[in-house]
């Protein structure tokens, strides 16, 4: 087991946490060998697992992920997908997506992400994946959000039977960013172009200053917590569709 794995008093892997450094792996994948991180630095990952290879939902998610890899790079972000099947199974299920599927519209796509052959439940454990009450030899739809530091950003978990958001989780790594590159949190909903949210200030005095400054600092203010402004899009790193 490695240091970065810890385990409950069940002898589980505890779940890595937002906030926690991601744990490292090397992995077998349909794109040859990788290391995490090693193999990223300076960039976002997404790491998603998916239950198995030739199922419907899971075609469903691949072409839709695959249909939308440019956006993702866009925004600096790679891919990296996982489920508990053969390199080989992985290799003939994306062949045949390519060759025989069609859905809304997609078909032909090639799937150029790597996607992690997990036999042995390695990297499914670091990141638990497995979740027994739903299926103990299948992962779940998992998703983690990791940025360039390695640092865990944002975490999903979908059961088996629900097929995931992939506009939503472009919009996820999108406004992580854009709460780092401009110190600010985004409401419910939020898209590119909407206004974001000011951070709350922390004493009574800047909480004074905030709402009788807000004409001149910009913002529009509800009450001295929420405290709203502008951020043009053409500030943003964006990608296409979101333009
Ligand atoms: C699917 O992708 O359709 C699926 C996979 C595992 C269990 C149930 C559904």
């Amino acid at each position: 087991m490695s240091e970065d794995t810890q385990t409950t008093e069940h002898n589980q892997e505890k779940l890595p946490l937002i906030g926690e450094t991601a744990p490292s792996f090397s992995a077998t994948t349909t794109q040859g060998q990788i290391d995490f991180p090693g193999d990223y630095q300076g960039k976002w990952v997404m790491l998603f697992s998916h239950p198995a290879d030739f199922t419907p939902v899971c075609t469903t998610e691949f072409m839709t992920f695959a249909s939308m890899v440019d956006e993702f790079k866009a925004v600096n972000c790679e891919l990296i997908g996982l489920s508990i099947d053969s390199n080989y199974s992985h290799i003939a299920w994306l062949r045949t997506i390519q060759e025989k599927i069609e859905f809304k519209g997609m078909k032909g796509l090639e799937v150029t992400f790597p996607v992690i052959a997990d036999l042995k439940m390695e990297v499914a454990a670091k990141y638990g994946m497995v979740q027994p009450s739903e299926d103990d030899t299948h992962a779940v739809r998992a998703v983690f959000v990791i940025d360039p530091e390695a640092k865990i950003r944002a975490i999903l978990y979908y059961p088996l039977s629900l097929g995931r958001n992939f506009d939503e989780l472009l919009r996820v790594v999108v406004a992580l960013q854009t709460a780092d590159e401009k110190s600010c949190a985004t409401p419910a909903n939020w898209r590119p172009g909407d206004d974001v949210i000011v951070p709350p200030p922390g004493t009574c005095g800047l909480a004074k200053e905030r709402v009788e400054g807000a004409d001149s600092g910009g913002y529009a203010c509800h009450d001295w917590f929420l405290c709203l402004k502008p951020i043009d899009k053409s500030e943003l790193k964006l990608p296409p569709s979101m333009k």
